[in-house]
């Protein structure tokens, strides 16, 4: 029979740059021996491969490069990070390192921005393109950000927001952006996105609220197509309507000179065939040019805030199979140590699929499985990939260990499934071990974080007497999102709470607290 390393092979072009197989039949992720990561750190195991980060960054650079070149095409491009994808300081830290900039989506937001500035990883210089449905605390964050002379640059993306940086804001000039709500994909349940601005409120928006303002201007348009950069007729005709509006909006605005077009650069998904990522750029930037020249506009500068290009393709999860149940004539279970639907959330909600490989065996032979979660959901599984509905595995004997690894995770699974929280069957977030090069070239190795543990739990569910959860004293609005500060985003003593550390308070001792200590 054929081995596992037979079926790939015949199925692929395999090996991949980014994936082969050693001699003890054992993968290796981007020239990284998983088996010797498990056997240091063991499993489950979340992996972030860091030097990818900045490959991303740079071959996407490279991209916009090309085709400026290629079409002599007259204005600029800037990389922004899209935060949302992963906020850990290790992603940001390592995306800043390529001198990028960022695009931020709420008021929790602003005080990452602070800690980076101060640790000296951005520099006031850095644009801040502030996305979101703003509620007073963000709008009041980023006037701040702004009256200190930060390149903060709010997205509006409602008619009332700029109201919230009439009075707030002190600068001299203040930049925006516009968010334009786009029409959705044909087949989604609604016809445009909830998300901006409609084209017909637009110019009324500039007219009454920025033209008027000696203060302000309108530096953008942005836009962002939810499915992302395809070559589908519905990709272009949107970003061809919305070059239409940037034309008519220019000629009214001389400040207008930027657009942004969002995120949505994909990423592989499976080991077929890639993306020919600068054919992607070419249109973009062929089509934006075609539109300006034919409406005689000088061509914007080009924003964009890639996320899951940027993050994505370094992420790993790594699981061991812990037994195999042959639960009827052909439906065999291999039972991985973690959980989909709490470490993977998105291949149990929108039935994400990921590159998804065995570790070892390669060289056994093969047999179809599902792979069975941890959780006591019957969702927690995971059976199909992206080019095929069935999945196969190395057929394992009962003296065999095998290892399976989930590739390209890295974008948004934390903040989805949330990490070192409380999630579906006390499911614990896994250990997390982040994989860099020396400068020689050399792989090293550092954990971010250990598996979460039992008192973590405790701690949150309330069975400790320190609390997790604060008691909140009465709000007496409910516009506030912290309710430790007052409307102007400020703690008592002025400074913001978001940036000081908070204090656990200490929990108030009644009856039933001393009565539950004892017991404890
Ligand atoms: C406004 C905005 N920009 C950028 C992104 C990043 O998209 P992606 O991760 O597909 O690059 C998102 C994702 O939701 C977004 O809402």
């Amino acid at each position: 029979m054929k081995s596992y390393i037979d079926l790939i092979q015949q199925t692929f072009e395999f090996p991949t740059m980014e994936f082969h197989v050693n001699e003890d039949n054992e993968l290796l992720f981007n020239n990284v021996p998983l088996m010797d990561i498990i056997e240091e750190h063991g499993t489950p195991l979340k992996l972030n491969y860091l030097p990818k980060i900045g490959e991303h960054i740079e071959n996407a650079r490279m991209f916009f490069r090309n085709s400026i070149k290629r079409f002599n095409y007259k204005g600029n491009y800037t990389y922004c990070y899209c935060t949302k994808s992963s906020h850990f300081s290790f992603i940001l830290e390592e995306a800043l390192k390529h001198n990028i900039h960022l695009e931020t989506s709420s008021s929790f937001d602003v005080p990452i921005i602070r800690e980076l500035y101060r640790r000296g990883k951005i520099s006031k210089s850095t644009f801040i393109l502030a996305n979101g449905f703003k509620r007073p605390l963000y709008t009041q964050y980023l006037s701040e950000l702004i009256n200190e002379g930060f390149n903060a640059i709010p997205i509006l993306d409602n008619l009332k927001e700029i109201e919230a940086y009439e009075n707030s804001t002190t600068a001299e000039s203040v930049s925006f952006g516009i968010r334009i709500a786009t029409d959705e994909e044909p087949n989604f349940a609604f016809y445009t996105s909830r998300l901006g601005i409609r084209y017909n409120d637009v110019n009324q928006l500039y007219k009454e609220k920025i033209e008027s303002n000696p203060r302000f201007k309108l530096k953008m348009l942005h836009f962002f197509i939810n499915s992302g950069i395809k070559d589908s007729a519905y990709y272009w005709s949107e970003l061809t309507r919305f070059m239409f509006k940037y034309c008519e909006m220019q000629k009214m605005c001389p400040d207008l000179d930027s657009i942004d077009i969002g995120g949505g650069l994909p990423i592989q998904t499976s080991l077929q065939a890639g993306f020919d990522y600068q054919q992607m750029i070419d249109e973009i930037i062929e089509n934006i040019q075609w539109i300006c020249n034919k409406n005689n506009v000088p061509v914007p500068h080009i924003f964009t805030e890639f996320g899951s290009y940027t993050v994505g393709e370094s992420g790993a999860v790594i699981y061991k199979v812990i037994d195999k149940k042959l639960q009827n004539d052909k439906e065999l279970w291999y039972m991985i140590d973690g959980s989909f639907i709490t470490q993977l959330p998105d291949s149990w909600g929108m039935n994400q699929k990921y590159i998804m490989l065995p570790i070892n065996n390669w060289d056994n032979p093969y047999q179809k499985v599902n792979l069975g979660g941890l959780t006591c959901d019957s969702q927690d599984f995971y059976n199909s990939e992206m080019h095929s509905s069935d999945l196969y595995m190395p057929i394992i004997g009962d003296d065999e260990t095998q290892y399976i690894g989930f590739f390209h995770t890295g974008a948004y699974q934390e903040s989805l499934g949330g990490y070192g929280g409380i999630q579906h069957c006390l499911i614990p977030a896994p250990k997390h071990v982040l994989v860099d090069r020396d400068p020689e070239g050399q792989i090293t190795t550092r954990v971010f974080a250990n598996e979460q543990d039992s008192e973590s739990m405790l701690r949150i569910l309330g069975f400790r007497d320190e609390s997790y959860v604060q008691p909140l004293p009465p709000a007496d609005d409910d516009d506030n999102e912290t309710s430790t500060e007052d409307k102007n985003g400020k703690s008592k003593n002025g400074v913001s709470e978001a940036i000081a550390p908070s204090k656990p308070k200490p929990a108030k001792k009644t009856e039933e607290t001393e009565l539950a200590g004892a017991k404890n």
